[in-house]
This record gives C-alpha cells, structure tokens and sequence, in this order.
C-alpha cells in the first residue's frame, strides 16, 4: 500500500522497557497505518548509551515505515516539529518511596518537559502521558505548555479499560468482541472507578455477581502484574498505548472509550482536572467527552473517591 502521509513522534523514556515494546507497534504501522513515522527518541543522560542501542536496532530492522530518526536528551530538540509526544519516561517508584516523593519527582520532570514544549512545541502537538502518576503528571504538562489546547493533552487508562474488559468476558464467558461501553473512571491508581453501569454484552446490560471483587481486581492489577513479575506491565502497557493512540488518531463508533483527558466540569468533577472519562473519538485526533449519561449513587460516590485523590494530587504537585 502506498505511504500516504507522515507524522512525527516523540517518545520519552526512549531506552526504557515500555518503549522498547511500543516502538516495534509504531514502526510497524500498527498504530497510524501506512504512514511514515519520523522518530525522536528522549532519554536521560545516563541512557545514553541504551538509546544508542535502541536506534541500531530500530535501523536493523530496515522498517519501510521509518523516516529520520533524531535521539538525545535535550527536550527543547526533539520536541520541535512533532505531531505527537508519547511521555513514558518518569522517575520510578523506588522502595520505600512516599506517593508524594514520586509525585514531586515527577512533577519537576514533567515541569521542564512542559516548558520545552510552551518554547519549541507545534500548537496542534498531541501529548499522550503514560508515566505515574500519569493523571497529575499530564496537569502539569499542561499547565506550563499554555499554548497548547488542553484538549490536546491526554493520559492512559485505556491499559485499565482493557484489563476491565478481559476480566468481564473471562467472568461472562463472552468474547471480547460482544462487550461494549465498560467505562474507567477518574485516576490510574487504586482509587479509579471501573464501571458496568452502561455496559452492554450482546447488546444488553449486564450484572456481575460479584462487582466489588471485580472493581478491587481492576484497581490492583497493576500492583498484582508488579508482584508476579518482580516488575511492572510493560507489553500490556504499550498495547494500550497502541490501541489509545490509534482510536484517537482514527475515531471509534462502536463504542465508549477512556481517555485520561483535562475537565470542563463534566459530572462535577473540578474544572482542569485530568480524569479518565467516557470518551467517544471522532477521528484526526478529535474526541468528545460523553457528558450525558445517568449515575446511580454508587457510581457517584465512587466518582467523588477518586476526584478527591486528584485534588489531593494536585494539591501536592502545586505545592512543589
Ligand atoms: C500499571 O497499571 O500496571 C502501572 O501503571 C503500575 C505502575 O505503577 O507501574
């Protein structure tokens, strides 16, 4: 097929595991299709070496998809011209670490990444934010790359949204393919809300006979995947990033998707907040919050639980 376009990505935490399985997906036309991909790759200083690594190998495998590649450290290069940023590098969670030492962390990084973008960044950019605490990190971006429409800035839940899904098909013993409409709610963390409420199998509602069991489960997969492991999701966490870039990038009819993405007040959650929400996508990149449906109590009250973490969140990181 014949190479329509082109794009320019960046992905940050370059030399990092979760690129090191999401940069095959791209470059393989796995997320935009048939278009070529010019490709900045960031990573700290001390990665170097790695990145260095990593473009030899994105060079060996001779990708027809592959345009010019530019890799380094320094933001203010290789943000410059891009279509779409993919922020996986932040500060780890290393033991014995508080959330509030990661948030600081991390809300410096995302800080000067911020600043980068407001100076040298294109005003259409699209930003993915991937990297924990992935909802308050991609606020902070936002608020220092002012020129950018908030609508532009993103964070991933969709790697939620799809564990909720396989967990309900596994419980239902339904394909995947008859679920629609299971909704993540508010923050990538323990707190967030995986709904049922407006989800359908086969076309109807549905109930699990268990739903706390199935909300503790969603909750804590990340935790459950980092004890088995010894390490965090890493291939589940760049098939979501795929399948999150992609709906955004082509739309989606078929069904309600989540997208972390910067409130307007929607169900009352405070006004700049980056919440994980029902989101229909609508293709080059546009999306709406889906602002109408009905809550019950539950939901509501489960909704208030994890706006409050992000207040708190946001309450620490402005602090810093
Ligand atoms: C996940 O959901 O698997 C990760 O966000 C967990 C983590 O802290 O790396």
């Amino acid at each position: 097929m014949e190479v329509q376009q082109s794009l320019t990505v960046c992905v940050t935490g370059a030399a990092g595991q979760i690129a090191y399985s999401f940069i095959p997906l791209l470059l393989s036309g796995q997320v935009f299709g048939q278009v070529k991909i010019h490709l900045r790759l960031l990573d700290i200083p001390k990665m170097e070496t790695a990145l260095k690594g990593v473009v030899m190998e994105i060079e060996d495998c001779a990708y027809p998809l592959i345009g010019d590649i530019q890799s380094g450290s320094n933001p203010k290069e290789l943000f410059k011209n891009c279509d779409l940023i993919v922020f996986l590098g932040g500060f780890p969670r290393l033991p014995g670490m508080e959330r509030k030492d990661l948030l600081q962390k991390n809300a410096n990084i995302f800080k000067e990444q911020g600043e980068a973008l407001q100076e040298v960044g294109k005003e259409d950019v699209k930003c993915l934010v991937v990297a924990n605490p992935a909802n308050t990190n991609c606020l902070i971006l936002s608020r220092y790359a002012t020129k950018i429409p908030r609508q532009n800035f993103t964070c991933l839940t969709r790697l939620d949204q799809n564990r909720a899904y396989a967990q309900v098909a596994q419980t239902l013993n339904k394909p995947l393919s008859s679920l629609k409409n299971i909704i993540i709610w508010g923050n990538h963390s323990t707190t967030q809300y995986p709904s049922i409420e407006h989800a359908t199998a086969d076309g109807q509602s549905f109930v699990l006979s268990d739903q706390g069991q199935f909300i503790e489960r969603i909750q804590k997969r990340g935790a459950e995947v980092l004890n088995a492991r010894g390490n965090s999701s890493v291939f589940s966490a760049a098939n979501a990033v795929k399948d999150h870039i992609k709906d955004w990038f082509n739309g989606r009819e078929d069904t309600l998707l989540s997208l972390g993405v910067l409130s307007n007040g929607e169900y009352g959650i405070q006004n700049g907040l980056c919440f994980s929400y029902p989101i229909r996508c609508l293709g080059a990149f546009k999306y709406e919050i889906v602002s109408n449906l009905e809550l019950s109590d539950f939901s509501k009250q489960k909704l208030k639980v994890t706006e409050e973490e992000l207040i708190q969140e946001k309450g620490l990181a402005e602090s810093i």
